[in-house]
């Protein structure tokens, strides 16, 4: 079995071939989604909401965040790891590379970090330092509080211009992977083709390189709502594993997600 590395998402952006990316939080899941030939676990700090109950990501700690990547990498040999850096473990550099390396410690291969230009200076510094970054643009739940909801992000044309610079400005740090959560089609697919680095959507349409979901969505049993952008894939095939094959499928096809889970 080829273990997925950055430099092999890279050639599958090259390539034009789909990438899929899941949440997972403990090993056994893990395990499975490895199993099925889902590309990128992502330890998500929308834990927070589907594991622990919260209303929002904000509570979650790195502590959190390294007990489920431990759980994830020993249910790992495939797929390639990301973890989320949660709410205020990178308000500054230093903060930032004391945090990334118990989260790298813990298993990961990789971080992401929510946020735009200001993020510059953190991801050169992370990734001089050996910690591979993950940026995160558009919907940024981390700043909902700042955003007033979650909402569409990027519909207004200046909005849109200053999200496509804030990209290039990751890109340029150093960032090896950009995740664009609910904003336009048009925008992620403009965003997709200006950038070298695989980026992956949440709510962003079909033309960006390859798609991410919770899987507690995906599985349709999301502790509060559906969000407009996921689908869930188990009602129709009546097994998890098959639903996890018929997300890959449906990603590398193009078909999902549809214009029903997307925003223009
Ligand atoms: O926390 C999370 O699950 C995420 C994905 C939705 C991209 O950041
Ligand atoms: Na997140």
């Amino acid at each position: 079995m080829k273990k997925i590395t950055i430099s092999g998402l890279q050639k599958k952006k090259a390539a034009g071939e789909k990438i899929t990316m899941l949440t997972a939080y403990d090993a056994s899941f893990a395990k499975m989604f490895d199993e099925q030939n889902v590309d990128i676990l992502l330890i998500g700090d929308s834990l927070g909401m589907v594991l622990q109950g919260e209303d929002d990501t904000l509570p979650v700690t790195v502590d959190d965040i390294a007990y489920h990547t431990r759980a994830v990498r020993k249910g790992t040999q495939r797929a390639f790891v990301v973890a989320d850096m949660p709410f205020m473990s990178y308000p500054t550099p230093v903060a930032a590379y004391e945090n990334a390396a118990k989260i790298m410690a813990a298993g990961a291969s990789m971080v992401k970090i929510e946020g735009g230009t200001w993020l510059a200076e953190t991801i050169s510094g992370l990734v001089e330092r050996s910690v591979p970054v993950c940026g995160h643009l558009g919907l940024t739940p981390q700043s909902v509080h700042v955003i007033g909801g979650f909402k569409v992000q990027g519909r207004e044309e200046d909005k849109a211009a200053k999200l496509l610079a804030d990209a290039k400005a990751l890109e340029a740090a150093g960032a090896q992977m950009l995740v664009l959560e609910c904003v336009p089609t048009s925008l992620a697919k403009t965003v997709s083709e200006a950038l070298s680095i695989p980026v992956i959507g949440i709510g962003a349409g079909a033309q960006t390189d390859g798609q991410v979901l919770v899987m507690h969505d995906m599985f349709g049993i999301s502790a509060n709502y559906m969000p407009k952008f996921s689908k869930n894939f188990l009602v129709e095939t009546g097994d998890m594993r098959k639903a996890v094959q018929k997300y890959i499928e449906d990603v590398q096809s193009g078909a999902f997600p549809g214009p029903e889970h997307s925003f223009e």
